[in-house]
């Protein structure tokens, strides 16, 4: 690397030395080395920091609920700006969306193009592990291995008199030299030029076949936390070493994780409370030690990559909407803007509550009764430009945009209840990002039947009896498992007027499902073993983690009705088995169909929504039409 620096180097270097307190300030100064040497070498000076500068962020401008009247008492710029929430009179009709970060991603044999970033990142693999070398937990007095860096890792660690080592050795129980993936040492700082560069090391993980799970994934959300916590930071670049894993699917995952690191929802806050994470960054340039066989390609990875988490970016501002921005009618208007923006290969369909009732669609209209805003039907279609349709596939999504529990009232996470359209998000996420990535070969079907499940004189009570559309006739012993009644008419739809020749349903449908399998993994139900190894592979691939679970046909009984052909719930025990029985009234018995249960990882109570769902759903359908 070519730190060059102009003639007044000697000047500067001593008016940097001056000011290096006030760079320290809010910092804790630790460790600071001066490198005597490099700066002979390449005219730089060089110090660790254990921490990056603190530095207070430009905002943007604020976003706030505005009434009409208060509108006038306040400036013109501020009224550009305002969020559309609800009047007393008319429910909201709008949902705003996040922005994807505006960086580029791209990349590069050119080992010249670090010399241009703000912050390099140096990739560094951990020590080769032997091969009968056990995995310990390292308790005892561990000996720390040398160790190693290569190729221009090696270079500027020669040209910075071991700095870099250094860094490694004084890290070495986080960083493990490299070996941790996703871990990063503290920065060294280089005084360049006019300015400032930054310069740390990133682990790798292990090199070789025993890299661990996920491992791009850790990579690139790493990526993203540096370029976010070292303020200021335009242009990044970080140096992968030739052994590195160049396939086009890693390019992609890393690419989908670091975009999605950056997703901040900043729709429902003001002022300081605004966090807008890595504002300043513009570029990350990837610069790949080994060369790169196909430039062309390997960005087109990247812009899958981005586009899966443009998906998951818009699932999560679905789930994160609380419902009095979020109803049935602004999730419907989120599909017509999919449509719009998706350049022709996705259509939107809305079916009217007079369009449902003609279908007979009873089960549904029975739930959306008790509520303020109409039901919106929400039917996607996806089809490639040109080519041959070789699969047409249905992908169904429960879209209760709150759940109250009804007459039978929930008396516990209510106020989680908001993230009841997680199956809707994932769908129409992934609506988006298929017609970003535009898949050949399939036609998709993205459905869902929107409402809400609320209270009032004309709202179902428990014991009422209601006629699905394909005639079924179902009890509700109650009404809280509403999501089941929605999604009986969106199947029928999907299966019988739509003609899917296989259907995919995606639901936060039980909290026994979530008692079983926890917050990160969704349960997956489904007669037909084709689909479930391919759900399977798709989980895997897209780290949205499933696991199969048993349709016992006995319990079939529990859901007799003395009154109607089926009740709407059975007992405590198998409640996902009985919700997943229950749906298989709806789909010809014949036709390959799987119901999600997303209940568990659909939310973060730390974090919010995590947007589960919308990279499955966008892999699966990518791959039918092949
Ligand atoms: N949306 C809920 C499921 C849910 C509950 C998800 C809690 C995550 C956390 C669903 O509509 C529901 O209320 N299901 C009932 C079904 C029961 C009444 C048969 C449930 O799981 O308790
Ligand atoms: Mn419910
Ligand atoms: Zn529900």
């Amino acid at each position: 690397m070519k730190l060059s620096l102009p003639s007044a180097t000697i000047t500067a270097m001593a008016l940097y030395g001056s000011t290096s307190a006030a760079f320290s300030i809010g910092r804790q100064n630790l460790g600071r080395k001066v490198v005597s040497n490099a700066a002979k070498v390449f005219g730089a000076t060089a110090y660790l920091a254990q921490a990056p500068m603190q530095v207070s962020a430009a905002r943007n401008g604020p976003i706030r609920a505005f009434t009409k009247s208060s509108l006038t008492a306040l400036n013109m710029a501020e009224k550009e700006a305002p969020f559309k929430t609800w009047t007393f009179d008319k429910a909201c009709d709008t949902m705003e969306m996040s922005e994807v970060s505006e960086a580029t991603i791209s990349i590069t044999d050119d080992l010249k193009s670090i010399d241009d970033s703000d912050l390099v990142i140096i990739g560094v693999y951990g020590p080769k592990k032997d091969e009968d070398e056990k995995e310990e937990d390292s308790k005892g007095e561990e000996e720390m291995p040398e160790p190693v860096l290569v190729g221009k890792a090696k270079e500027l660690d020669d040209l910075l008199e071991g700095a870099l080592t250094d860094l490694m050795e004084e890290n070495y129980k986080q960083f493990k030299h490299g070996a941790a993936a996703g871990t990063a040492t503290p920065v060294l700082r280089i005084y360049s030029g006019d300015k400032t560069k930054r310069i740390m090391l990133l682990g790798l993980g292990n090199e070789g076949k025993d890299m661990e799970e996920g491992f791009v994934s850790k990579i690139g959300s790493a990526l993203a936390n540096q370029c976010d916590s070292n303020k200021k930071v335009k242009t990044c670049s970080i140096l992968v070493p030739a052994a590195f894993p160049m396939e086009n699917t890693h390019f992609s995952e890393l690419s989908t994780e670091f975009y999605s690191t950056l997703y901040s929802d900043n729709r429902y806050r003001t002022g300081d409370k605004v966090k807008k994470l890595a504002e300043d960054l513009e570029s990350v340039t990837i610069v790949a030690e080994g060369g790169v066989a196909d430039v062309s390609s390997a960005t087109a990875a990247i812009a899958t990559g981005k586009a899966l988490a443009s998906g998951t970016s818009l699932t999560k501002d679905i789930v994160n909407a609380p419902h009095n921005v979020l109803n049935s009618e602004s999730l419907a208007n989120v599909a017509r803007r999919i449509a719009e923006e998706s350049g022709g290969t996705i259509t939107c369909k809305i079916l009217g509550k007079k369009e449902c009732e003609e279908r007979g669609m009873g089960a549904y209209l029975g739930v959306a009764r008790g509520s303020e805003t109409e039901p919106q039907f929400i039917h996607l279609t996806y089809k490639p430009k040109s080519g041959e349709i070789k699969k047409k596939v249905g992908i169904i999504g429960k879209g209760l945009l709150f759940d109250t529990g009804g007459y039978n009232i929930k008396t516990a996470m209510m106020e989680l209840m908001k993230f009841d359209c997680g199956g809707s998000a994932a769908v129409l996420g992934a609506a988006r990002a298929v017609g970003e990535v535009a898949p050949e070969g399939v036609e998709a079907h993205f459905i869902v039947a929107a409402c809400e499940n609320m209270i009032n004189d004309r709202a179902v009570v428990p014991s009422d009896v209601l006629t699905a559309s394909n005639g079924k006739t179902i009890e509700i012993v109650n009404t809280d498992a509403e999501g089941r009644l929605t999604l009986a008419d969106a199947l029928v739809y999907a299966d019988k007027e739509v003609g899917c020749e296989s259907i995919i349903e995606l639901s936060t449908l039980t909290g026994a499902c979530m008692i079983s399998l926890g917050k990160e993994v969704c349960g997956v139900w489904t007669d037909d073993d084709d689909l479930a190894s391919d759900l399977e592979d798709v989980s895997k691939v897209t780290g949205d983690k499933s696991w199969r679970m048993p349709l016992v046909k006995s319990y079939n009984d529990q859901l007799k009705s003395k009154i109607a052909d089926i009740s709407n719930c059975g007992t405590r025990y198998g409640g996902a088995i009985t919700a997943a029985l229950f749906l298989q009234n709806f789909v010809d018995s014949k036709k390959p169909f799987a119901h999600i249960d997303i209940a568990g990882p659909v939310w973060d109570d730390a974090k919010g929504a995590t947007g589960f769902g919308a990279k499955m759903v966008t892999e699966w359908v990518s791959r039918q039409g092949k």
